[in-house]
């Protein structure tokens, strides 16, 4: 099957193709050693080989487990935070089911929110993943507390405990001991994959199961698009030149990058990209800031900005080839309601109009766009991007001079918080398991 591709023709001639390949010969060392990256023993790079975050045995304890849930459960509530539970919702969003009602929690303090979600559950079969590589995490540990006690209560300790599944560290960490002590289903969060690089991993594969994705058909096209980026030279590999064509833009003043697109089922695809580029690459004063919009909606908000506010921004679009659906709009007589022009016209082609008309708006406007093209919304093209973008930040932390695994600055707001909630001081068991400090690629 073909891969995805990005173009970068819509980028204007200010950037020059010699600049991208100056940029290029004055990281050579780090792109070479982020494509061949040599294993540490606490590197952050567990992801990088799709094969080894769920061999068979694993695959087929998510499937069953899975298809347990798709046969008993009317919702599965994900509780997690961040990278435990974005991956997983990226891909659910987008090529769900709904044959089991998905409830994400454990990502807010709100208690309407947590009061919405509890009404929820009422009178239905539930089943709960909780998803947390260290549970030190306030949000999903008391939220798992809560719909714990509401699970003991429905059903007992014991039945509770076959509709509880924990995807933790396997290094008898906090959670995964209270897990193995109460029976739940454990699945491991691979210790050398941070939370945002973990869509490919347990983390993510379970709920897509639950949500009827084929699993399987995602990690190949996760496994093809690894092939493609580590069989192409830098001057041709596409995680490569996305990498160094934002870090040019970069150096020009171009500090704010939107990932946009004009399919709504990548919403949540949009906000993993933000995470893992942000948590990735802002840190130690650099970094660009990512964002995302959704179009038709966002034109008529964020686009007037786009198109004529501060000269900061540069557009990464995702470009559904085969939108995959269709919908005439229907034939009138008269012209009444001023829509003739589109009298018969199919959505899909409105949509397409709409697509080249913003970008090259947009580019005449002085956005520098890049267009990621996506044959098809299928698992195995999810799987292709899911992996492009993975690598690529992971290129693009490289010549940007961090290290982007690791996120020391979000814990920052914690230490307020917890003065005011009357938490002990941080342990150092705790700051150990805030992960393993990584080497950058440099
Ligand atoms: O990408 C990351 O590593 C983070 O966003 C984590 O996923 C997030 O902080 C939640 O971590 P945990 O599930 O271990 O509480």
């Amino acid at each position: 099957m073909k891969p995805i591709t990005i173009d970068f023709s819509k980028t204007p001639p200010s950037v020059r193709p010699r600049e991208v390949a100056e940029l290029l010969e004055k990281n050579r060392a780090p792109i070479r050693n982020a494509l061949s990256p040599i294993r540490g023993k606490t590197d952050s790079l567990g992801w990088v080989d799709v094969d080894t975050l769920a061999d068979r045995e694993l695959l087929t304890l998510i499937e069953d487990k899975a298809k347990e849930i798709r046969e008993n459960a009317e919702a599965f509530v994900l509780i997690g935070v961040g990278g435990s539970n974005q991956g997983a919702r990226a891909a659910v969003e987008a090529l769900g089911d709904n044959r089991v009602e998905i409830l994400y929690t454990g990502n807010t303090l709100s208690p309407a929110s947590l009061n919405k979600t509890m009404a929820q559950l009422k009178g239905k079969s539930v089943y709960v993943n909780v998803i947390a590589k260290n549970f030190a995490t306030l949000e999903p540990g008391a939220t798992f507390r809560v719909i714990r006690h509401y699970l003991e209560e429905e059903y007992g300790l014991q039945e509770a405990a076959k509709r509880t599944i924990a995807t933790c560290s396997p290094n008898n960490g906090s959670l995964e001991l209270f897990a193995r002590d109460r029976n739940y289903t454990v699945l491991p969060f691979p210790l050398d994959v941070e939370g945002r690089y973990s869509v490919l991993s347990a983390a993510g594969l379970l709920p897509m199961g639950v949500a009827g994705i084929d699993i399987g058909a995602l990690l190949n096209g996760a496994r093809e698009m690894k092939e493609l980026i580590h069989s192409e030279g830098p001057e041709t590999n596409p995680a490569v030149l996305y990498a160094l064509h934002r870090n040019l833009l970069l150096k020009k003043g171009y500090a704010i990058e939107i990932l946009s697109h004009f399919e709504p089922a990548f919403h949540y695809f949009a906000k993993w990209w933000v995470q893992l580029f942000a948590e990735s690459e802002g840190k130690d004063g650099k970094g660009i800031y990512p964002t995302s919009c959704s179009f038709s909606e966002d034109l008529h908000s964020l686009g007037q900005y786009i198109q004529d506010g501060r000269r900061i921004l540069l557009e990464t679009f995702l470009n559904l080839e085969d939108q995959g659906a269709s919908y005439a709009v229907p034939h009138e007589d008269d012209n009444r309601d001023g829509f003739a022009y589109v009298d018969g016209k199919d959505f899909a082609f409105l949509n397409r109009v709409a697509f080249n008309a913003t970008i090259n708006a947009h580019r005449a406007g002085g956005v520098p766009c890049a267009v990621v093209n996506v044959p098809e919304l299928t698992p195995y093209y999810m799987g292709q991007l899911f992996y492009f973008f993975e690598y690529a930040c992971y290129v693009s932390g490289a010549i940007l001079g961090v290290n982007p695994f690791d996120q020391p600055a979000v814990e920052t707001y914690k230490v307020d918080m917890f003065n005011g909630l009357g938490r002990r001081q941080i342990s150092q068991m705790e700051e150990t398991a805030k992960g393993p400090k990584s080497e950058s690629p440099e």
